[in-house]
């Protein structure tokens, strides 16, 4: 997968997440699963916090020749928002963006076939998530690193279609087994096919199907 020219100005990047080994990471291990994402021919493609829109925009240019996929993605950061517009239409995307907490607006009708999520995972005092400030929304996940993505855990098997495939990037510290034992508790499965030891971090991608999907 080529990597999108991304640019941010000084005043952007103040609040929006540059992209990061973890973004690239996310990219890379979507790219070792393109086959299985082929396989489903994804329609309804969303990231949920694009920051800088790197991802999202990855996967537009790796797919958009091949499918008539449309490419959606959300930031609860207006900056970022607008920095993902234009990242998607640098690279001759088209992806279109909402600002929002999560999925809110979305309706839980099984529309999408893959959502990608790159959190805020780093382990911080529980009411740190709660600040108000952007840039500690790129990062702070309170306990565990994982009361952002928790909150978005129990509307996944609501929003991924049948065939549907979910990309979550955590650390070693969110404990990644805990995770997909969570998940299974939704009835869906989940593995680790990436990681990365980098700079004191411990990165893994875990990917998440229905029950009766393919791993
Ligand atoms: C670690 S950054 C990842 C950015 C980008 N996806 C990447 O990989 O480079 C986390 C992103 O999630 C966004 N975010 C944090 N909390 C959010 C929420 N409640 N709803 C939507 N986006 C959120 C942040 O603004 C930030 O852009």
């Amino acid at each position: 997968m080529e990597t999108p020219l991304v640019r941010l100005s000084d005043e952007e990047s103040e609040t929006v997440y540059e992209p990061s080994e973890d973004s690239f990471l996310l990219i890379d291990a979507l790219e070792a699963d393109l086959n299985s994402i082929e396989v489903i021919m994804p329609g309804i493609c969303l990231e949920i916090g694009s920051g800088s829109g790197v991802v999202i925009t990855a996967l537009a240019m790796a797919l958009h020749d091949r499918f008539p996929s449309y490419f959606m993605a959300c930031d609860i950061n207006p900056h970022a928002c607008k920095v993902t517009k234009r990242t998607s239409s640098t690279n001759s995307t088209k992806v279109d963006i909402i600002q929002m907490d999560l999925v809110t607006n979305l309706l839980p009708r099984n529309l999408f076939d893959i959502i990608v999520f790159n959190p805020p995972y780093v382990v911080t005092e529980p009411l740190e998530v709660f600040d108000e400030r952007l840039i500690s929304k790129t990062w702070a996940g309170g306990l565990e690193g994982r009361q952002v993505m928790e909150r978005l855990f129990v509307h996944i098997p609501d929003l991924l279609s049948e065939k549907g495939i979910f990309y979550l990037l955590v650390i070693k510290e969110n404990d990644p087994e805990y995770i997909i034992q969570n998940f299974r508790n939704l009835s869906m499965m989940g593995s680790i096919i990436a990681e990365r030891k980098i700079r004191g971090e411990h990165l893994y991608v875990i990917k998440f199907v229905k029950n009766d999907g393919q791993l």
